[in-house]
Parts: C-alpha cells; structure tokens; sequence
C-alpha cells in the first residue's frame, strides 16, 4: 500500500468494551473535525463494530487512521474518516438504493445497511473471490444478511438492481465508468477517487437531466480499480 505505514500484526487483546469507547471517541473526533453532519451516518459509526471486519492479527489497529490488509490481492478496509468523507458529501440517506463498488472488509456495506434502513437497498460488488469471501462472514456474523453481495467487475455495475440513488466506488479509476453513469437515476449522486494530474481527487457527481455536474472534494490515496475500467 504506497504511501501508508502499516502497523505489524499482532495478536489481538483489546475487550468489547475497549473496543466501544474507541468507537465513541472516534465518532466524537470525527463530530468534533467536520467530517460528520448527519445523525444517521453518526448513528451508523457509533453502532457497527469495525473490529469485527479486521482480519484477526490487525483487529487492535481498527480504529486507527490507517487502511489495513485483507485476505486478496491489493485489498483493504479503508481508514475510519474515509466513511463520512465519502457518504456524507454523497448525501447517503433512508430508504436510498446504493451500490458500493469494491466491498472489501464489508465494513462500508454495513454501515451503508443500517444508514439506507428497512427501506433501502444495499448492493456491492467485490472483484476478488478471497475478499468476497471474508466480507460475506464478516457481514454474516455482525447480522447483516440482507446486503446483497455480487463477485464481478464492479466498473460494470449491477444491471439487474439498477437504478440507484447513490454509488460509491472505493477504488481509484481514471475515469467514471460509463456503466455506473447509466445506472444511476437522474437526481442521483456517485462518488469515487480518480486519478488525474499526477494525484487522486476525491470526485462527487450528481447526473441532471441536462447531463453531469462534477465537484473535487478533496485529493485521497486508493488503490488502482481493477477490470475493465482499470486505471
Ligand atoms: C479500499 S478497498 C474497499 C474497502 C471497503 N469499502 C471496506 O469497507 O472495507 C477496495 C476494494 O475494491 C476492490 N476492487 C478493485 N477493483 C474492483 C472492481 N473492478 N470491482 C469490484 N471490486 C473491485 C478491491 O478488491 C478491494 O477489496
């Protein structure tokens, strides 16, 4: 992972409930920075326990700023701010359908699960059949059973849910896949980290009916997309 030092795995010896008053503190660093602004993205934070989507020999670092490895190639659960950094200017909300572009850890998708509600539906993709395979008990044993889980190339979408109110893509493209453009319904919103100019810019757009608005939120670091619209 260029640009990240990542801590050396160890066996884990942190309690429940070490692990809940680190949740409290990050959500209340988060509050206190400007990265969270709505109650249910809050309310998500607070109730997912992160530690459960880390791979057992990294499960002390999960609330620490920094992504850590997963079983696959080139996969990572992504650091905690990186959640409201994306869902938020996303406007990720009740009863929204939402497709996630890269699933990793099943982290994302939990959270993303309990901010949509009973109402909304969640869908992601994950590319590796090893990182399918531990978000998928990850999400099993956390009790989220209702995601709906698809191994592919996620730059190609998932037709068969299509449309959405909001995707995310958690790896960085050099353009937004044409794919996730058509499957998103007008008046939706897609975000995703896209490599230009040298950086990666955190890219936020909204599809009108007289075409897309982008806005840059701010410059990340992600991995490369893989597939068809691979950087
Ligand atoms: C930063 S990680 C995802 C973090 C994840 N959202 C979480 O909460 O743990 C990026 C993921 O995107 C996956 N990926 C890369 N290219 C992909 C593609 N074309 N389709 C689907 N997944 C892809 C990688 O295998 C990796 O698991």
């Amino acid at each position: 992972m260029p640009g990240w030092i990542i801590p050396p795995p160890r066996e884990p010896v942190k309690s429940r409930e070490a692990f809940r008053r680190e949740r409290q503190e990050k959500v209340a660093r988060l509050n206190r920075r400007g990265y969270l602004r709505s109650e249910r993205i809050k309310a998500a934070l607070l109730k997912v326990p992160r530690e459960d989507f880390i791979p057992f020999f990294y499960r002390d670092y999960a609330y620490e700023e920094v992504p850590l490895p997963l079983p696959g190639e080139e996969a990572t659960i992504s650091c905690p701010h990186s959640y409201p950094l994306f869902y938020e200017p996303l406007g990720l909300d009740r009863g929204h359908r939402f497709l996630e572009v890269g699933l990793g850890s099943g982290y994302g998708a939990a959270l993303a699960r309990e901010i949509v509600g009973e109402h909304g539906l969640v869908v992601s993709m994950e590319i590796d059949p090893l990182t399918l395979a531990f978000a998928g008990d990850n999400l099993k044993k956390t009790g989220y059973r209702d995601i709906v889980l698809v191994q592919g190339d996620g730059g190609l979408g998932y037709p068969d849910r299509a449309p959405y109110d909001r995707i995310c893509m958690t790896a960085a493209c050099k353009k937004i896949p044409p794919p996730l453009l058509d499957q998103l319904k007008t008046g939706g919103r897609l975000i995703a980290p896209v490599k230009e100019d040298g950086v990666q810019n955190l890219v936020l757009v909204e599809k009108t009916p007289e075409g897309t608005v982008r806005e840059v939120i701010c410059q990340v670091l992600y991995l490369s997309l893989r597939g068809r619209y691979g950087a």
